[in-house]
């Protein structure tokens, strides 16, 4: 029996085609040497949709990114856009859209130090060395979203710009029962992020993790911590956590923080998962955790192994494709562990090489890994 499935790949703006680019060659590999067959639609996001549609997100994109088993998206925004578009019309409009459209309300973002790119990190090896956390930020809701937001002119002429803070019990549950399920395959430990302190949204949010805590997953370990003193701690003693789970907002800002403690942004991958329904499946979108890098787009500078990444998080989570998902995780390790490298995870005395060369170099690591399965055998 062949498994044939369907992805929508939305390279968006920036690195982001660059970088597609070598998943699809990827794709085009696997098909032609694996069991499973790929079949790829491609469609435009952020600021090329703007330039192709007139929005950031047309509507025949929604249908497509729901009728697939998962999207890849590339990265969004961009000069070109920025202030020169009417405030929903923005790049990032698009991605915000997306994830609402498609219910995504769990982040998943690992922050991992591979063991070759541990001297990348600000921090001192020994604090990262081995790291590897799990923030769930919750995706749909908070004041990403939460009405009433605008600016308006007050009588007095001061103008006056307000977004609201707001979540829901069915909100705080759903997405605390995303971290636990996720911790019982980890280290079995939740920190719940929130400013219990100052908002009554975070006091909410607080007493639905203890009370999901005790009802359902009393055998894991569940710590709350202010999400401020949670930023201090992940650049004091980030090896501390497991699974973090956090509010959108607060997700947003840990989420980098922690990215950038494994020193390499351009190595992470992220999953946005919506809820399964009756069949098991469920809306997915994969994308890495860097942004559009304008700056060096075009000029095959960018490193293309978060999306690659991405791309096996969506072979794991949506294809069920775990052991494929092994071998292209195995690969890129294989491609650092023989010192290739492209610019920004540079070590002295290497000379870096551009993004279709990283992709070439997987495929090769991809390749010598089946040949010595098939000697093995
Ligand atoms: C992210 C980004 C987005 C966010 C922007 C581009 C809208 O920073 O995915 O973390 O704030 O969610
Ligand atoms: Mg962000």
């Amino acid at each position: 029996m062949t498994n044939t499935y369907n992805l929508l790949l939305l390279p968006g703006d920036g690195i982001g085609p660059e970088a597609m680019q070598e998943v699809k060659k990827i794709i085009t590999w696997l098909n032609d040497n694996s069991a499973i067959t790929i079949e790829t639609e491609e469609d435009f996001i952020g600021g090329s949709a703007y330039d192709a549609y007139g929005t950031p997100l047309s509507d025949h994109t929604i249908t497509k990114a729901k009728a697939a088993d998962a999207v890849i998206l590339g990265a969004v925004g961009g000069p070109k856009w920025d202030g020169k578009t009417a405030y929903d019309l923005r790049p990032e409009a698009g991605l915000l859209k997306i994830r609402k459209e498609l219910g995504l309300f769990a982040n998943l973002r690992p922050a991992i130090v591979f063991d070759a790119l541990v001297d990348a990190s600000s921090l001192k090896p020994e604090l990262v060395k081995g790291l590897d956390i799990l923030i769930v930020r919750e995706l749909t809701g908070g004041v990403y979203f939460g009405e009433p937001r605008g600016i308006e002119t007050l009588p007095n002429g001061e103008r006056k710009g307000y977004n609201t803070q707001v979540y829901t019990t069915s909100e705080i549950i759903r997405i605390g029962e995303a971290a636990f399920d996720m911790a019982k395959k980890r280290g079995s430990f939740v920190t719940s992020c929130e400013k219990a302190n100052v908002m009554e949204s975070g006091v909410l949010w607080r007493e639905e993790m203890t009370k999901l805590h005790s009802e359902k997953y009393s055998d894991i370990r569940l710590e709350h911590m202010y999400a401020d003193n949670c930023a201090m701690q992940l650049c004091r003693a980030p090896k501390q956590f497991d699974v973090i789970v956090t509010d959108n907002l607060f997700g947003d800002i840990l989420s980098d923080e922690a990215a950038m403690l494994t020193g390499s942004l351009g190595m992470l991958p992220s999953a946005s998962l919506g809820a399964e329904d009756e069949s098991g499946k469920r809306h997915a979108l994969y994308e890495p955790v860097h942004g559009s890098a304008p700056d060096i787009a075009g000029q095959n500078k960018a490193n293309p192994l978060a999306t690659i990444l991405s791309f096996a998080m969506a072979l794991r989570y949506s294809l069920n494709q775990g052991e494929i998902a092994d071998s292209l995780e195995n690969a890129v390790q294989d491609v650092l562990n023989n010192k290739i490298r492209t610019a920004d995870i540079i070590e002295a005395g290497i000379t870096p090489i551009g993004t279709s060369e990283m992709g070439d170099a997987v495929i090769k690591a991809l390749q010598n890994r089946l040949q010595s399965e098939k000697a093995a055998e």
